[in-house]
Parts: C-alpha cells; structure tokens; sequence
C-alpha cells in the first residue's frame, strides 16, 4: 500500500488514536459513537473459527483426513499444517472462558465432517460426537448460541479418494446424510445451520485458481500452484453446481423432518466485496454489474430465482452445468438467511478480450478485471484498508437486488503480520468503523441479524498459514501451551458489548507500544 493511500485512509476516517505510555491509556476518537443498545436485542454479535483452523488433534479419537489436512501437508504453506493449529480440540473448555469472557453472545465455528465420520458416511464416530456435544453445552451453559458450519472447505479425504469429491453428484447424497446426523444430534441445541463456508472461494480456489483445497487447477489459470490435475474451464462451475443442490437437499432435509421440533434456521456464506467501477464508463459499470454476478448472483441466483444469472449462463456457455425443472424449484428458496464475509473492496474494469479465447475459466468468462482499492498488486495485503462504506453498499445492495434476506455477517475483520504485538490499534479502529457502517445500513432497512468478528483466535489462515493473523486473541505458538493473550481488539470488543461506549477512553488494559509477547 502506497504512503498516499495510508495519509488519505487516515483523513477520511478521521481517527485519533493516540498513546499515552505513563498511564498506560490508550485513547479512541472517532467522529462517530455508537454503543451495543444501539442495535436491536435480538441481533446478535460474536466471533468465529473453524474445525481444521483451530482443532488440531487431526488423527486423535478416529478423526480422518479432510481434503485440507491434504492440501497443507502438499506443501502449499512451506511446511505448515493445522496438525496441531490453536490445540482447540484440547483446549476448548478454556477458548469457550475466554468466549465468555469476552461476552460474545453468539459463536460461530465448524464441525470437522471426517471427526464425525471419519469414513465419509456411515458410522458415527462416538469420540467426535462427544467433543460436539461437550463444546455445544458449554456454549449453552454460559449463555452463547452456537451457530454452526457443517463444510468449511473440509471434506473427508476418503470421499476424494473414492470419487471426486464435489465433482461427482455422489457428494450429495453424502453431505445430506451427514448434515442428518448433524441435525439429528445437535439441533435440539443449534439453532442456525450454514450449509457450505464461502461457497464461491471454494469452487474458485479450490478448482479454478488452486489456492484452496483441493488445490485443482489447469493451466494457465493456477494461482501460486503449478496446476497437476483439474480444469479450471469447468470444475468450477461443476463443483458450484453440487454445492447448490447438495444445499438445497440438506435444506429440504431440515424443513421436512426437523423445522417443526427444532425451529432453526439454515443458510448458507458466501465472500462478498464490494465492487465499484473502475470509471464510470458504461463499460465499467456493466463490468461491475458482471462481477457482482460472477461473484454473488452464481450462488444467490439460483437460491432466490432459481436459476444461474444470464449472462453467467451466456459466458460460460455449455460448461456451466443447468437445473432441471425439479432441481430449480428445489434450490429456489432453499435458505433461511445468506451468510456474507466481508472484508475488503475492488475497483472492476472491462475487459473485453477475455472473450476472445475459447480456453476460459470463471474470471476470464467475467470479462472483468478487478483492481485492488489500495491500488497494491498484492494479493494479500498486510493490512485492509478502512473502507466501511464497502459494507454499508454491499448491504444495500443486498436488500435492492435480492429481496431484502435475513443476513448474518459471519466474518469481517482486519488481518495483521502475526508477529507478537497486542497493540492490534489498526483491527480496533477497522472493527470499529465497520459495526458502525452496519448500524447505518440497519437504520437504513437492511436486515441483518447478528455480525461475527473473524477471528476469536489467531489461527491457521486458508491463505497465509501461520504467517498473518486475524485474531482476537493471539496464540503464542512459540509456547508449548499455546497460551493466548487478549489483544487489544479483544478488550475494545468486550467494552462494546458490555454496554459502553466506544469512543470512550479506555482504561488501564496494561498494555503499552512494547507489548510483546514474543517477536518470530
Ligand atoms: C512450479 O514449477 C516450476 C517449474 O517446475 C518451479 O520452478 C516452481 O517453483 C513451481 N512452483 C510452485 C509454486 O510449486
Ligand atoms: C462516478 O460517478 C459518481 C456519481 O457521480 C461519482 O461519485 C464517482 O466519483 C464517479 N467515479 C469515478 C471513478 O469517476
Ligand atoms: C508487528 O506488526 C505491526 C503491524 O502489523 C507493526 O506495527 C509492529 O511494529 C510489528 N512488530 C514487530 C515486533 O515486528
Ligand atoms: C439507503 O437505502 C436506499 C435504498 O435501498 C439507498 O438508495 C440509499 O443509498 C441508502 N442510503 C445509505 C445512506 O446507505
Ligand atoms: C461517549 O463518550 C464520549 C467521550 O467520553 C462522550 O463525549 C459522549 O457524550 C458519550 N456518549 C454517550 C452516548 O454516552
Ligand atoms: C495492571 O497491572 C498491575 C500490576 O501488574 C495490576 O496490579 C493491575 O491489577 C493490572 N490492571 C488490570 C486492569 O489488569
């Protein structure tokens, strides 16, 4: 990120934060204020993780390998895995003190599917099912409601082995029967399902680019892989369109045989930026029009109208399976709420000789290219830019295009070099500038139900590994206890949602500019 864009984040925001190191304060102003009564009672804010990020405990009490476990031991993160990650699965009867502590009143996380069933389907594997269960009536006891993903890009190994995973329709059935057991054992408890964790990212990076598991890619599409196997031109949309269905049957599922006794609810969580066109051309603006297509309306679409958006139908042509009659009528209104993760946004510009090559996958079928808002080329960025606009449109744009849908912000959040520091200054004022766009675009009609801070913990990141973090919580791995310390974040955070209001000072937290825990 260039110096001019930092000087001009700055101005915009018009954040003040300044240090005072005798009293060990640290002081907030910000032009806008806002307390947690500010928002209605019922919505719900927390934090989230998932299974592979921070369990650990990967061949402990029968669990198998997922799809994950196998992508990070190809050597994708230099050497890193999450065979150990947070040791939540050990530790979790202190995370869920610390969630408390806080006072999180929701907590999101996953459930590992090859923990449950290690074999992919069939037997339940009792150990797994008594870790969940342990940790769903510790949330319950101190007051937290779980909400639950069932497929955080982490499907049993054996089910790739055996068939292809989200390539073959046979993923389906499978998912369903495992989503039963879910719903079976836990849904007295759980009230809020997700289906699939960035559905979108899933079938892009996991076979278009290759940046996710399970890492499928041809080339010349590969995104820091070299591409082995796969083809970016069709997997995607092939694994997206099993995605859906197998949602929609999990869905049914629930409504046919659990809605009336449990009362839940069930969606399911894409990524969403928001996008702003590059100029205001026509061109760009229907570029724009395009990724946001691209992008949401591939999985929004057919859930709300049934069907993939033209012109993503028109581009990808015959390499985008179609619903049958039966298939569009099951996946249309199949969702209780959307589950959205924002983080950033992107300028889109046209770019029309995309089309030119008969040879395309997602991103050259967009016709679109999208630039960083940083105006950076990292694909990464050490730090986001403070942009809430972002979401306040995003949620707009939500409620104008698609109904106005119950929406849950699953994860949202600023990402920092994890190097040690508590003094996490750039996640507060990030945090703090994004729940007030969120009150804003409640104000104005949006209906969002609950808002997730990712993450509770620094944890093991789909794209980075151990190396950036998005905690609330830092976890010291060079400690053989894993011991986690509260960052800043965490305290600001707590403040809130006690009640206070945020643009106090906050007091004594006995943390200075020199508070390390330790320095990689
Ligand atoms: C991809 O393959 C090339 C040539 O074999 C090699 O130099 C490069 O390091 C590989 N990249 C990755 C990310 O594996
Ligand atoms: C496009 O037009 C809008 C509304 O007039 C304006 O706010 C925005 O700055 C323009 N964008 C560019 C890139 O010129
Ligand atoms: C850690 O990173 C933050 C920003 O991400 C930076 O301000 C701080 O100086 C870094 N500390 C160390 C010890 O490298
Ligand atoms: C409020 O919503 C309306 C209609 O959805 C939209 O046109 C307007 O820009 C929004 N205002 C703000 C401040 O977000
Ligand atoms: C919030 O705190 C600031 C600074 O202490 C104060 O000026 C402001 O009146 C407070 N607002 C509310 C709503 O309590
Ligand atoms: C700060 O540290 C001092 C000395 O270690 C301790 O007495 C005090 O209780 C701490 N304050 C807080 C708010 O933790």
């Amino acid at each position: 990120m260039s110096i001019s864009v930092h000087l001009l984040v700055l101005s915009l925001l018009l954040v003040i934060g300044s240090y005072d190191d005798d009293v060990q304060f640290f002081v907030y102003g910000v032009v806008d204020e806002y307390r947690r009564d500010d928002f209605p009672a019922e919505f719900v804010f927390g934090s989230g993780t998932s299974a592979y990020q921070v369990e650990g405990a990967v061949l402990e009490d029968g669990r198998s390998f997922s799809i994950w476990d196998t992508f990070a031991h190809s050597g994708y993160y230099n050497g890193a895995n999450g065979d150990v990650a947070c040791d939540g699965y050990h530790k979790y009867k202190e995370d869920i003190q610390l969630i408390a502590d806080t006072g999180l009143e929701a907590y999101r996380f996953s459930i590992s599917w090859s923990r449950l069933i290690p074999n992919g389907r069939g037997p339940v594997n009792v150990m797994g099912l008594q870790f969940y269960n342990d940790f769903i009536n510790r949330l319950i006891a101190n007051g937290i409601q779980p909400h639950v993903t069932l497929h955080h890009d982490d499907l049993p190994q054996i089910l790739e082995d055996e068939y292809g995973g989200w390539l073959s329709r046979k993923s389906m059935k499978d998912f369903v029967a495992y989503a039963d057991v879910c719903f079976r054992e836990f849904g007295d408890r759980v009230l809020h399902w997700t289906s699939f964790n960035e559905a979108n990212v899933f079938a892009l990076g996991g076979y278009d680019m290759g940046f996710s598991p399970p890492g499928r890619c041809s080339s010349p599409f590969g995104v820091f892989i070299n591409c082995s196997r796969g083809d970016s031109t069709s997997e995607p949309y092939l694994a997206a369109h099993h995605l859906l269905l197998a949602h929609a049957s999990a869905v049914r599922l629930y409504r046919e045989k659990y809605k009336a006794m449990q009362h839940g609810f069930v969606g399911i969580n894409v990524l969403s930026y928001w996008f702003e066109p590059y100029t205001n051309t026509t061109e760009d603006v229907k570029a724009t029009e395009r990724a946001n297509d691209f992008y949401l309306g591939w999985f929004l679409n057919p859930l709300v109208n049934g069907d993939y958006p033209e012109i993503v139908k028109k581009n990808a042509g015959n390499r985008i399976p179609s619903f049958t009659k039966i298939e569009s009528e099951r996946v249309k209104g199949s969702f209780d709420f959307f589950g959205i993760n924002h983080y950033n946004n992107f300028y889109v510009k046209d770019n029309p000789s995309s089309l030119e090559t008969d040879i395309r996958d997602v991103n050259a079928d967009m016709a679109a290219t999208l630039i960083s808002a940083d105006g950076g080329s990292e694909p990464l960025p050490t730090q986001f830019p403070v942009t809430p606009s972002g979401l306040q449109n995003l949620l707009n744009y939500l409620k104008e295009e698609y109904g106005n849908p119950p929406i849950y912000i699953h994860e949202n959040g600023q990402v920092q070099a994890r190097n040690g520091t508590l003094m996490d200054t750039a996640r507060v004022e990030y945090l703090h500038a994004y729940i007030g766009a969120l009150l804003d675009a409640l104000r104005n009609g949006s209906n969002t139900r609950g808002y997730f801070a990712w993450s509770l913990l620094d944890l093991f990141e789909l794209l980075g590994g151990y190396n950036i973090g998005y905690g609330l919580y830092y976890v010291d791995l060079d400690d053989k206890e894993l011991t986690r310390y509260p960052k800043l974040s965490a305290h600001w955070y707590a403040n809130f949602l006690k009640g206070h209001n945020v643009t106090a000072i906050i007091p004594s937290l006995n943390l200075t500019k020199d508070s390390f825990v330790s320095s990689h």
